[in-house]
């Protein structure tokens, strides 16, 4: 990336990426980049190894015990897809949050209109979510509750051990979106309550766009149709998908360059802590938000409390479209934002900012102090403009 910009898009895709992460692309395709669990030769050999260091170094993170509960994904997605479109079936209820991302409402919005039940439960205006409604949304058919980590909109960070305990009283599965949260906040799934967790490769992992990959507890894969079916290395002599985990869902070669260098950056965050990673970002989010408390004319939404959310803050600024407003950062100060809506029009109602929508910055581990006191000053002066 060109040296002076500013990279407040995090939430999007996180930047720059750690050189492991690079470095392991490279070498994966220089090595002679094998197909993975098909050939059987030393290319082959060393791919399925590149793989499972993916899986286990993915699994210690997430505080998974067994590296083959987890399947390798193109995105949070398509996890998000195996999850709902594989589990829920019509006549089901499913219960979601008023502050999801379309990667979890647009499936159940398509599985609703195919006679599925779904209850959105309301979140505040801060997009916080109170577990007794999760609670009272509960029915005797409720098979799972769907749950972003945190909104990709205002940071905020649900209460997922909580929701995990009540779905597990009621013996409703729980899946959680962890896009936002894999890598910068600590994840336990057995604590958590955790049945199914998705995540992405290519934001706080530090992996490349087009990895991802889904958490499924044990004993859940018989009641969860795959996707796609197709070949996987094993058992090729049946026509039908292997019923076991990961193949039962990874037809199709994977992409072994990307979980290469998601293995890596899986890796850099796995050395630095996620303690340390978040300590980190939550100083960086404090900063930002002091910053512009002080601006008059700006508005902020979420909590506005760093310990309390992601390192993302959206804001308004008094009579400026947030999508021109982030122009004018990026052509003026070189600053990258994303405005708008941010896929994730419910929480935009939710937080009343539909339909324009926000201007958003999202920070990382690899950015500053000093970028913070730069975005204050650019926000502050872009109100004069
Ligand atoms: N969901 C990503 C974002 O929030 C792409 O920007």
């Amino acid at each position: 990336m060109t040296q002076d910009l500013l990279y407040f898009d995090n939430a999007a895709t996180s930047c720059p990426k750690p050189p492991e992460t690079l470095r392991a692309m490279r070498r994966f395709m220089e090595d002679g980049g094998g197909s993975p669990g098909r050939s059987g030769h030393r290319l082959s050999i060393a791919a399925g190894r590149v793989i499972f260091a993916a899986r286990e170094i993915l699994a210690g993170l997430l505080g998974v015990d067994d590296s083959l509960r987890i399947v390798l994904t193109k995105n949070a997605t398509e996890a998000l897809n195996i999850a709902a479109v594989g589990l829920l079936k019509p006549g089901d209820h499913v219960i979601t949050s008023g502050m999801e991302h379309n990667s979890v409402m647009r499936p159940l919005r398509a599985l609703e209109a195919a006679g599925v039940a779904l209850t959105v439960v309301s979140c505040s205006a801060a997009g916080e979510l109170d577990p007794d409604d999760v609670r009272a949304a509960i029915r005797t058919e409720t098979k799972a509750v769907f749950l972003t980590h945190a909104s990709n909109v205002t940071g905020t960070i649900m209460p997922v051990a909580e929701i995990g305990r009540i779905a597990g009283d009621h013996g409703i599965l729980f899946c959680v979106d962890a896009a936002q949260t894999a890598g910068a906040l600590p994840i336990d799934v057995g604590p958590m309550g955790i049945d199914l967790l998705a995540f992405t490769g290519h934001k706080s992992l530090f992996g490349p766009q087009g990895t991802g990959g889904l958490y499924i507890r044990e004993g859940l894969e018989g009641g969860i149709a795959p996707l796609m079916r197709g070949g996987t290395g094993s058992r090729s002599e049946f026509e039908e998908q292997p019923a076991f985990m990961p193949d039962r869902y990874e037809a199709g070669t994977l992409n072994t360059v990307g979980i290469a260098g998601l293995a890596a950056g899986a890796g850099f965050v796995a050395a630095q802590g996620v303690d340390d990673i978040r300590r980190r970002e939550e100083a960086l989010t404090e900063k930002f938000l002091a910053g512009l408390r002080d601006l008059d004319g700006v508005t902020v939404y979420g909590p506005k409390a760093a310990s309390r959310q992601m390192p993302v803050v959206s804001f308004r600024i008094a009579g400026l479209d947030p999508a021109e407003a982030a122009l004018k950062l990026d052509e003026r100060f070189g600053i990258l934002s994303r405005p708008g809506l941010h896929c994730a029009p419910a929480a935009h109602r939710t937080i009343g900012t539909a339909p324009t929508g926000t201007l958003r910055f999202s920070f990382g581990y690899f950015n500053t102090e000093a970028e913070i006191r730069t975005a204050v000053e650019a926000v502050g002066r872009l109100r004069a403009w």
